[in-house]
């Protein structure tokens, strides 16, 4: 992914969450320059958490078609003193007819909401022992506390307001219809480096090809702002 389609995607986000009069935290709202200028000392749970702006192609190299636009509000760690908040929050952002695609969470259970825009269509199936899809395993899932039954990769359409609750080891794939989808994650502690399976070859995160300087920093570059 080019670094101008990053710096691009980030300034997009911002206009759109204010068009959903979303009001972002403030780490949301730093630019490089910003977070250069910050005592850093005091945004350490940011920076460890890697809090803030992800945006990603999953590794395919066509971000309009398989990418997404994710913003982490709030996360802790697993089995930590420092960090022991048991629950993560996300921001997520879904253009029209851009999907993210098949993948499970091995300890994660995440409820995906919409919160407005277009309509929000998922595909579920159980992965098996060794990580497959499993073809014939019939999926009940909860869309706001509603059983719905579906087939193996039958499509779920969450309309504006509704959110379905993803246990872990359910392969979800996602894209949004009409219009772009704000979209909303609550769930379990999250650990994008360990806990996701995908069925496809490619990664959770995108190659950058730095055409033009940094404008926003992602969440996993924080490292950046320690070299001087
Ligand atoms: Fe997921």
């Amino acid at each position: 992914m080019k670094r101008s389609q990053i710096n691009y995607a980030i300034d997009k986000a911002h206009a759109i969450a204010a068009t959903f009069r979303v009001c972002l935290p403030e780490f949301a709202l730093f630019t490089a320059e910003a977070w250069r200028e910050q005592p850093l000392e005091e945004w350490s749970e940011v920076l460890d958490l890697q809090l803030g702006w992800d945006i990603t192609d999953f590794g395919r190299g066509d971000f309009s078609k398989t990418g997404l636009t994710l913003l982490t509000l709030r996360n802790g760690v697993l089995h930590s003193a420092a960090y022991p908040k048991p629950y993560a929050e996300k921001m997520l952002q879904i253009q029209q007819e851009q999907q993210t695609p098949w993948h499970f969470h091995a300890h994660k259970m995440e409820d995906i909401l919409n919160r407005g825009g277009g309509d929000l269509c998922m595909q579920l199936g159980w992965a098996t022992d060794d990580a497959l899809f499993d073809e014939q395993r019939r999926v009940e899932v909860r869309v706001d506390g509603r059983w719905r039954t579906l087939k193996p990769g039958e499509t779920l359409v969450l309309k504006p307001g509704q959110g379905v609750c993803l246990p872990p080891r359910l392969y979800h794939r996602f894209w949004a219809e009409k219009a772009l989808v704000l979209g909303w994650e609550i769930s379990m502690v999250n650990d994008d480096k360990r806990d996701n399976h995908f069925l496809e070859p490619g990664g959770r995160f995108p190659v950058i090809d730095e055409d033009v300087p940094v404008k926003w920093l992602l969440c996993h570059e924080y490292g950046r702002l320690n070299v001087t």
